[in-house]
């Protein structure tokens, strides 16, 4: 019971203690690795094997085919339009939100595009208006229908006046780096501001100067999950600082030994740095996240060091000043009862405890604490109506009558 509802952060402390300092050594194996950035644009997608493939070139790109009565033109990545006589009708448009994915079979990847015109359709698609489906279809058309270079829809396929599915052949980008999907890197352990679904994300795929750390702010706890079958592959983090000398990272936490991070129970990572040489720009901390079998996560943090910080010292010096403090205190106290017991064995011909400085205070309270002590108990035993009570009663009031007895021995040694 106790066990399991430790917070992950009680349970990360035997972690935390193992503090590595980061020497600015670079390590052989990891040169000539590059960390998997999320593409500048929405127009991306993993394919069957988690490699991602950027389409950002292709966003805008205009592919019209020509059918009986209308024409649907595709405007890659923004809307698919259906063009007649009377007019467009807008059947959809693009927006990333697990809606260029991967396909299967004969399709490489499948595009959703949603929330086209409404009329006649109000009540489609969970109410998402005219929809369509683009299937791509990485080469040429099964019936050898494309002359251009640039690929051609294939085919149209009517599912009902508010869905249209929609063949496209076009030469796909080659795929990137292995995406190690779902793992996430956040300043909150759900948040996901720096790395989401494996990808680096904007801002944090290399260091920018206009978003830094402050000088003051000398820790920052980041989280890690990763799907749950798959967190074992997550290795030791690795950090890298430009320029090498200057700042001193630090990193602890369950993060930093490279325990599997799941979703359920993120791991952290504190980062603690502290400036030894102030600059005018920041500095560069790189961190990577070694995944056996995928690319490594990568990710740059920005500190400013405006002024030297020398914090360690400085507890250390304010530790030694209380303890100097403390033994200059108890030395004090020390001579001034070995001071007070002499004088008042010797002037006053005080004996034993008596003659202890500032006895007769403590034994003035005391008597005075045992003599309310009596006063309590003496109202109960004057209006003793019942028996038992009375009975009960007594021994307390001689119980008391002994305390009393005691402390007047007490004082009387
Ligand atoms: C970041 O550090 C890794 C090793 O930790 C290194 O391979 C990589 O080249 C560095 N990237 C930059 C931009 O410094
Ligand atoms: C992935 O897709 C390619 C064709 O695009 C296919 O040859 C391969 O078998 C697929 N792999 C898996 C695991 O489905
Ligand atoms: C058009 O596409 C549908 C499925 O989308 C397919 O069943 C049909 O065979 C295709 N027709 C041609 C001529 O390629």
């Amino acid at each position: 019971m106790m066990q399991s509802q430790r917070h992950p952060f009680v349970e990360s402390l035997p972690c935390s203690c193992i503090i590595i300092i980061v020497t600015a050594v670079v390590t052989q194996v990891l040169v000539g690795v590059a960390s998997v950035a999320v593409p500048s644009s929405n127009c991306y997608a993993l394919d069957n094997s988690s490699r991602i493939v950027d389409f950002s070139s292709w966003i805008g790109h205009f592919f019209e085919y020509e059918g009986k009565e209308t024409d649907v033109v595709i405007r890659f990545c923004k809307d698919v339009e259906a063009r007649s006589q009377t007019g467009y009708v807008d059947f959809g448009r693009f927006n990333n939100f697990n809606h260029f994915v991967a396909g299967s079979g004969r399709v490489d990847f499948v595009q959703g595009y949603y929330n086209g015109d409404l009329l006649n359709c109000e009540q489609s698609y969970d109410k998402l208006g005219r929809t369509a489906q683009v299937n791509i279809i990485c080469g040429s058309c099964l019936n050898g229908q494309c002359k251009g270079e640039l690929g051609c829809i294939c085919n149209v396929t009517q599912e009902s006046s508010c869905r249209i599915f929609v063949e496209l052949a076009i030469p796909c980008e080659k795929p990137g780096p292995r995406v190690f999907e779902g793992f996430t890197v956040g300043f909150h352990p759900r948040s996901w501001e720096i790395v989401y679904n494996g990808l680096t994300q904007l801002g944090y795929e290399k260091s920018h100067h206009d978003f830094s750390f402050t000088t003051e702010q000398t820790q920052v706890t980041l989280y890690m999950t990763a799907i749950a079958s798959l967190s074992t592959l997550v290795r030791k983090p690795m950090i890298k600082i430009l320029p090498e000398k200057g700042l001193e990272v630090r990193l602890s936490g369950s993060g930093a030994t490279g325990s599997p991070p799941t979703t359920l129970t993120p791991t952290l990572l504190n980062v603690e740095w502290t400036c030894q040489e102030a600059r005018d720009t920041p500095y560069e901390v790189n961190v990577t996240i070694p995944i056996e079998g995928y690319e490594p996560i990568q990710f740059f943090l920005a500190k400013s060091c405006e002024h030297r910080q020398d914090q360690r010292e400085d507890s250390t010096r304010g530790w030694a000043i209380f303890g100097i403090i403390s033994c200059i205190f108890i030395v004090a106290s020390t001579l001034f009862c070995v001071g007070g017991f002499i004088y008042k064995t010797r002037v006053e011909r005080l004996h034993g405890i008596d003659a202890l400085p500032g006895m007769t205070y403590l034994s003035a309270c005391l008597e005075t604490a045992s003599g309310v002590g009596y006063g309590y108990s003496r109202p109960e035993e004057n209006g003793s109506g019942y028996a038992s009570e009375a009975s009960w009663e007594r021994p307390s009031a001689s119980a008391q009558g002994t305390k009393k007895q005691s402390t007047r021995n007490y004082g009387s040694i």
